[in-house]
């Protein structure tokens, strides 16, 4: 089979599947017709899909949009407003980061989201994916772009399995090629467009091609023998040397300090005049003692403090207003 006999077969096999699939998710086939409304639900709903599962983003999707219907309540808004509508997520600082983004369009675009890739690249916290993301799911200009899903399907099926440590031998780059040939097929479908083309590839990488077991025995891509990693990933977690994030022993388990920051952060938006010290150890950890972590709450605090996300007034720690 040539090169563009595998992108061709891949192509229609991706469609039909999808056809049936498809996923109905609230920041799909959004029928606001305003460009730059669209851009900043697409925005929203992509800084909140890093890192946080499809079925948690959903309701605080939503939420948050009630709360910032457009780019405009959203720039001015307050640090403590953003993060209290961030309820939830988790990693807050990303919600001060998108509303300093849409500062920016507001401030440097006239509140007009910008389509170029060389513009939204120029927006602090948007990077090559997210960039390509909009302009394919706001904007239906078809642009490659590389997500975890698309690198993982794009890889097995063209030029096969990851190496036991989960990692990929080909550069995001070359794999950049690859995925605009394979765009410029998918585009001629009749009714399908570019946003649908990466809607399939993300549905087809989290339900079929996944990480973990993938499912060969349901994949039509293995069943129509084009998918050069079928029956070939054999990971092993234990091979893939994980840098240890920083965190402590609690009872009994490795928590890192990542998830403390964030049962700070819970506290602090549910007591407005603030908590000391001593009130936030109690309540984030089952083991307080201000003796033995005398250290390691205030750096864990001076670190949110740096991030902009709380402030010290008097011998209270609140949410930056
Ligand atoms: N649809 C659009 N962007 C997505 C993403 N990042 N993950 C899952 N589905 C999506």
């Amino acid at each position: 089979m040539s090169q563009t006999q595998h992108i061709s077969a891949f192509v229609d096999t991706i469609w039909s599947w999808y056809s049936v699939h498809k996923r109905a998710l609230p920041w799909r086939d959004i029928s606001e017709p305003n460009d730059t409304k669209r851009a900043y639900m697409v925005l929203v709903s992509e800084i909140m899909l890093q890192q946080t599962q499809v079925s948690r983003v959903i309701s605080i999707y939503k939420r948050f949009l009630e709360q910032f219907p457009s780019l405009s309540h959203l720039a001015d808004a307050s640090n403590a407003d953003v993060i209290r509508a961030w309820r939830g997520m988790g990693y807050n600082s990303r919600a001060l980061r998108l509303r300093d983004a849409m500062r920016i369009v507001q401030d440097d675009h006239n509140g007009v989201f910008p389509k170029e890739m060389c513009e939204l690249l120029l927006i602090k916290g948007v990077g090559d994916y997210t960039a390509a993301a909009v302009r394919n799911f706001a904007f239906q200009l078809p642009t490659p772009c590389i997500d975890t899903n698309i690198r993982r399907i794009l890889h097995r099926t063209f030029i096969g399995p990851e190496r036991v440590d989960g990692t990929w031998p080909t550069s995001d780059k070359e794999l950049l090629t690859l995925a605009d040939e394979i765009l410029q097929i998918a585009i001629q479908h009749p009714s399908y467009t570019t946003a649908d083309w990466h809607a399939a590839l993300m549905d087809f990488g989290s339900l079929v091609c996944t990480k973990r077991n993938p499912k060969w025995d349901i994949c039509p891509l293995t069943a129509k023998g084009i998918c050069k990693a079928a029956y070939k990933v054999h990971v092993d977690p234990s091979a893939k040397k994980k840098k240890q994030e920083p965190g402590r022993e609690m009872g009994g388990r490795f928590i890192p300090n990542r998830i403390f920051r964030g049962r700070v952060i819970d506290e602090l938006r549910d007591a407005p005049s603030g908590l000391p010290l001593n009130d936030i150890g109690n309540r984030i950890c089952l083991d307080w003692s201000p003796k033995a972590h005398k250290k390691w709450l205030p750096t864990i605090l001076q670190n949110l403090e740096k991030d902009q996300l709380i402030t010290q007034k008097a011998e209270q720690f609140v949410l930056v207003e």
